[in-house]
């Protein structure tokens, strides 16, 4: 991919995307300084993300995408006509998030929480690195990517110093639902101040369609969305939409702050990747995401306030 390079016609969640190279481009690797923490720091500052290749040994990433797909295969979700490792969805049947994916999953554990990441962290976080015990594993398949956000929304009652892991397993073109990033968007908090100050599972105990609607029906005020338009946020913020095609072996980090989202699946195939979380062990960590049993966005998660 270059900026001379012509796109397949990309849509995020439903929007053409501008692919001209003033609005789209192009995640800068930190392969080659990878193993400098100091020049980590200064590109994770800059950047808003660091993005590394090759750093997860390629077989192990695999085994986890076999390990994902037969969970698939085993719900009905693949085409039966098509080998199990190329991940070509059902035409028919759509498999929903599937949390069971993972949470356990020994090999996408041994991905994810294995020495290669947990070094990684323990390196540039300076200490004992703890990750949440929920990992987030998506599969998608033909249809919509994620709405831009910010992941605060989601995780921000702990450190702020904590930092959200995305692996690929597998190749995923651009076409296949890649992970975009916002350029510069991490330097857009002080413009996101209301924003990134709210969390999803919050209502206001004096207003009672808040309580009914999040305390009594485990709802949302709001899905944590920063907006239902790729295509217009990036206009309003700036900066481009960065991306990479993506292989298995590669991994991106970034923190709390940085807005992203994720392409439109336009394949058969389905995508496959992971989120998870690391931040210094001696840190609060958000409880929602951590424990034998987390509550996740569940009842205990909701908290409310007198507003
Ligand atoms: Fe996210």
């Amino acid at each position: 991919m270059s900026t001379t390079a012509t796109f397949p016609a990309l849509t995020a969640l439903g929007h053409a995307v501008d692919t001209d190279p003033a609005a789209f481009g192009e995640l800068r690797t930190s392969d080659d300084i990878a193993h400098d923490v100091a020049a980590l720091h200064a590109r994770m500052a800059e950047d808003g993300y660091l993005f590394i290749r090759n750093l997860l040994p390629r077989d192990l990433v695999l085994e986890a995408r076999r390990s994902l797909l037969e969970r698939l295969a085993a719900a009905g979700g693949l085409h039966p006509d098509h080998p199990l490792m190329d991940g070509i969805a059902h035409p028919e049947k759509k498999i929903a998030f599937m949390p069971a994916l993972a949470n356990p999953n020994a090999e996408i554990e041994r991905v994810i929480y294995g020495p290669e990441l947990m070094g990684f962290y323990e390196r540039f976080l300076g200490g004992a690195v703890r990750h949440f015990d929920y990992t987030w594993v998506r599969s998608v398949g033909l249809g919509h990517g994620s709405t831009p956000h910010c992941d605060m929304v989601y995780m921000g009652r702990g450190t702020h110093r904590l930092f959200t892991c995305w692996v690929p397993y597998g190749e995923i073109p651009l076409d296949e639902s890649p992970l975009v990033i916002l350029e510069n968007s991490h330097r857009q908090s002080e413009r996101l101040k209301a924003y990134l100050a709210s969390d999803v599972d919050t209502y206001c105990e004096n207003r009672p369609h808040e309580v009914k609607k999040v305390r009594d029906e485990g709802g949302w005020l709001h899905n944590g969305s920063l907006s239902n338009n790729p295509v217009s946020l990036r206009e309003k913020l700036g900066g481009r939409w960065l991306t990479a095609q993506f292989r298995p072996g590669d991994f991106l980090t970034f923190p709390m702050n940085t807005v992203h989202a994720s392409l439109d699946n336009a394949t058969d195939r389905i995508r496959l990747s992971t989120d998870s979380r690391y931040q210094l062990a001696s840190e609060p960590a958000d409880e929602r995401w951590v424990g034998a049993n987390p509550p996740l966005h569940g009842p205990r998660a909701k908290r409310g306030f007198v507003c």
